[in-house]
């Protein structure tokens, strides 16, 4: 069976759509928050995974939403741009502005289906959500061909009246439905069955594309997606490293991967250059300043780490015996010496594309070459790990309003320790001497004389970037205020050095949420 897609074209049985929604339900979980230039990186990065569809954000949500999504919609080239809306008049139009610009784009609306969510969370009653579910998929058509209907909590919907659901959005023009597991109930042979059932008994269901979304609450959200596929699913909704709502979501790289080594089983072909999966899933860690725990499937540190002497003794002999799939098929390479302090600027830039970083500006540029000069002055081993820490430091943070200029700590067993920090505010360099009960304590005093704030810290915690004692630090700095929580990273060869960095990308991060709608008043 072949499917006839405005955006797809002609799309073959066993060919596999990539929803990648890392920049919507992944951000929308406390501490992803990125800002649009974050945001825009992340895209690209997307873009060159491979991924067919990029839900880019909410645009009701906030202005930043949908300034976000409507700068992907406009700079993006190859996947298909998404917005979602809820099943309102004002969500969908807000959502087909912000992805008017994109050469291609999608609307995805929803609403919830279950007794539950209907009940206590819309107060509708089942009709009326009938009636919404035509309604929201004819208004969006009016703006695009390609069109997304999700059942929220359709995992727990009545199965007839889920039925009734899906032939209303086919009906009024839906290409793709979209039957999330919300809250991450399902078992793997629950999503089978449903969209075993939706297949055979909805009318007009030969002619859409059907999709999975599920939530990691019983960390059965891949496993969930697999057994949705093998149940003629064509569209699966993951993100970069399982990000998202509570548990998360399936994690792209994941189910991906089961794909590739298991074709025997599962049937499907997803178009994602599998080699860019490792650089993708760092990028993410940097940006949010979340890194994924080392046991993590694929992108782990220990993913293909062999400790026990006879697990070694078998992948020197052959890695086939304990790998089942090579390290380098999803981006891992052994760290390489990439250049010295004798490296000049022209080759530098010329590594910065090689790593995907093509699109620095001038002034970035500098920055970065001047950061890096310096790091080659005081690290013997310079890896491309201790060049993406700094120049993701310099790029991502071009829109901060506070910036690290300078430190100079006095600590010891001696005097009581003491920092003067030069941070420039709005454009103006200050500078602020404060002691403390350790260097990191007096530093970030010193931050906060320079600007003032009730943020308190929640989190501090320092590791590596590579090996070595001469390795650049990488601190991360959560901080909360109100209830709203953001993680900020730095790096440098001095920890101190990297714990303000680190302190001020929170504040820069706090900053931009502080401008931002409660995402709860806006709950999917
Ligand atoms: O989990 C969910 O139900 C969602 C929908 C908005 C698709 O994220
Ligand atoms: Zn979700």
């Amino acid at each position: 069976m072949t499917i006839d897609h405005p955006n797809f074209g002609r799309i073959a049985d066993d060919r596999l759509i990539i929803f990648d929604t890392t920049l919507r339900d992944g951000e929308q979980s406390p501490g992803f928050s990125m800002n649009l230039a974050e945001k825009l990186r992340m895209a690209e990065a997307l873009a060159e995974l491979g991924v067919d569809v990029i839900e880019a954000g909410f645009p009701i949500a906030s202005e930043g939403d949908y300034e976000s999504v409507r700068a992907i919609a406009q700079s993006i080239q190859g996947p298909v741009i998404c917005g979602l809306a809820r099943s309102g008049r004002a969500d969908i139009l807000r959502a087909a502005e912000a992805v008017a610009p994109a050469q291609r784009r999608r609307i995805h609306t929803f609403i919830s289906t279950s007794p539950l969510h209907m009940k206590y969370k819309l107060r509708m009653e089942p009709d009326a959500v009938l009636a919404a579910v035509g309604d929201s998929v004819t208004l969006a058509r009016q703006y695009t061909d390609d069109v997304e209907w999700s059942a929220e909590d359709g995992s727990r919907t009545e199965p007839d009246f889920l039925c009734r659901c899906v032939e209303a959005a086919i009906r009024a023009g839906a290409t793709t439905i979209n039957i999330p597991d919300t809250v991450g109930y399902a078992l793997p042979q629950d999503m089978a069955r449903i969209f075993t059932m939706l297949r055979e008994r909805v009318p007009g269901a030969e002619r859409v594309i059907f999709s999975a979304h599920n939530h990691n609450d019983l960390g059965l959200a891949v496993a969930n997606t697999i057994a949705s596929i093998n149940a003629g699913v064509r569209q699966v909704e993951c993100t970069i490293n399982g990000i998202g709502e509570r548990a998360g979501n399936a994690a792209l790289e994941e189910i991906v991967m089961a794909i590739r080594t298991r074709p025997d089983s599962v049937p499907a072909k997803p178009g994602v250059v599998t080699e860019n999966i490792l650089r993708t899933s760092r990028l993410l860690s940097t940006i949010t300043g979340f890194d994924v725990q080392p046991n993590k499937a694929i992108v782990g540190r220990n993913a293909f780490a062999h400790e026990s002497g006879i697990h070694q003794d078998g992948v020197l002999k052959n890695a086939a015996t304990y790998e089942i799939m090579t390290p380098e098929s999803v981006g891992w390479t052994k760290s390489s010496l990439v250049m010295g302090k004798h490296s000049g600027r022209a080759a530098f830039r010329d590594k910065l594309r090689a790593m995907g970083y093509g699109d620095v500006g001038e002034n970035q540029l500098n920055d970065a070459f001047r950061r890096f000069k310096d790091l080659a002055d005081r690290k013997k081993v310079v890896y491309d790990e201790d060049i993406m820490a700094l120049v993701d430091d310099e790029v991502m943070r071009d829109h901060d309003r506070i910036r690290f200029v300078s430190l100079d700590v006095h600590a010891g067993s001696k005097a009581k320790p003491s920092a003067t920090l030069e941070l420039e505010i709005d454009g103006v360099t200050r500078s602020a001497t404060a002691t403390g009960d350790g260097p990191v304590d007096a530093t970030f005093i010193a931050i906060r004389k320079l600007f003032q704030h009730e943020a308190t810290l929640r989190l501090y915690s320092v590791g590596a970037v590579t090996e070595g004692t001469d390795a650049q630090a990488r601190v991360t700095v959560r901080l909360e205020e109100g209830g709203k929580m953001v993680d900020g990273q730095g790096a440098d060869t001095d920890t101190i050095v990297a714990s303000a960095r680190a302190y001020v990308h929170a504040l820069n991060k706090l900053l931009v949420k502080r401008a931002r709608t409660e995402p709860a008043a806006l709950s999917a």
